[in-house]
């Protein structure tokens, strides 16, 4: 009121507007900040080339509901662009539910848990976020994107663990961790045992290109549930192997350099299972008149200059 105005000085006055600007000019560089954030670390070729995967997987119709997840572990030139766009406040720490020291503190950015994959390009920085790991390797926090609230991926533990085993297994080359729900390899684990030499040998067999998109194989994980520690050891130990694995009655997880290789490899496993299911079909059945023999295999790793698995093909 006017009363109230005049029984304060000029001094306080000033005081109080410009404390009140500076809030008002708090809230508006937070908010700017907040804008600024989401659409420069969206402008990254990492994040663009991940959310490209995301509705790739989509288009292909691997991805019912909130089907399937992925995660990329950043380099140090990934982290150094897009640092200044973090939060001011990383969330708390939450516990992995295992340790994965080699992956101790990495920075992944990862799909969210009950995320749907066809809504990842439309809002990428409220369907993905950046996750720190922390000195262990045991726990992980927010430090960008999930926006309106939201976590990583239910799958985080499986895809840590495994980022660990396949880091390791390629000298450091391995970035990127996909898994879909692709309808012929689940239908593929209906009916073969499952095992990884008779996977390999079923799919390699049925198509040229799979022995030179997976000349290692490829592993199978038995049922089990998903979201824990077991699944993610399983996996883990399996993918030291094995740049592929399937989840028996469930889906795939692929791993790759970059999100070429990656989703290159889900497609062609998934391709394969297709060819192997409709030759089935047509066959009704047993064992097919024609397909690759062992010999074959060994030429085409012979012609491409690569080693094939030699304990997955017949002496
Ligand atoms: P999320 O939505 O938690 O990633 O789970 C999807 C999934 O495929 C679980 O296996
Ligand atoms: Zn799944």
């Amino acid at each position: 009121s006017y009363n109230r105005w005049k029984s304060i000085t000029i001094e306080e006055g000033l005081m109080g507007f410009f404390d009140d600007a500076q809030e008002m000019l708090d809230k508006g560089v937070s908010m700017a900040k907040g804008a600024v954030s989401g659409v420069a670390v969206e402008q990254q070729g990492f994040v663009k080339g991940f959310v490209r995967l995301c509705n790739d997987g989509w288009d292909q119709g691997w991805h019912e509901r909130n089907g399937g997840n992925a995660t990329y572990r950043l380099t140090p030139e990934d982290l150094s662009s897009c640092r200044s766009y973090f939060y001011d406040t990383p969330s708390s720490w939450v516990p992995l539910g295992l340790a994965a020291p080699g992956m101790r503190c990495s920075f992944f950015l990862a799909t969210r848990a009950g995320g749907f994959m066809r809504n990842v390009a439309l809002d990428p920085d409220a369907s993905l976020g950046i996750v720190e790991l922390n000195a262990e390797g045991d726990a992980w926090r927010i430090v960008w994107g999930f926006k309106n609230g939201g976590m990583p991926t239910s799958e985080f533990a499986s895809h840590v663990l495994i980022h660990e085993a396949r880091a390791a297994a390629t000298e450091g080359a391995s970035r990127v961790l996909y898994h879909a729900h692709p309808v012929n390899v689940v239908a593929l684990s209906a009916v073969l045992p499952l095992e990884a030499r008779t996977f390999t040998r079923a799919l390699w067999k049925a198509m040229t290109e799979s022995v030179i998109a997976f000349p290692e194989g490829i592993g199978v994980v038995p049922w089990m549930v998903p979201g824990g520690p077991d699944i993610a050891r399983a996996t883990a130990d399996l993918m030291d192997a094995y740049a592929a694995c399937v989840w028996a009655q469930h889906g795939l997880f692929c791993s790759g350099v970059d999100f070429d290789a990656t989703f290159g490899l889900m497609h062609t496993v998934e391709k394969a299972a297709d060819i192997y299911v409709r030759a089935r079909l047509l066959n009704g059945g047993g064992d097919f008149p024609n397909t690759i023999p062992d010999a074959g295999l060994r030429a085409i790793a012979a012609m491409y200059g690569f080693t094939v698995n030699e304990a997955f093909l017949e002496v």
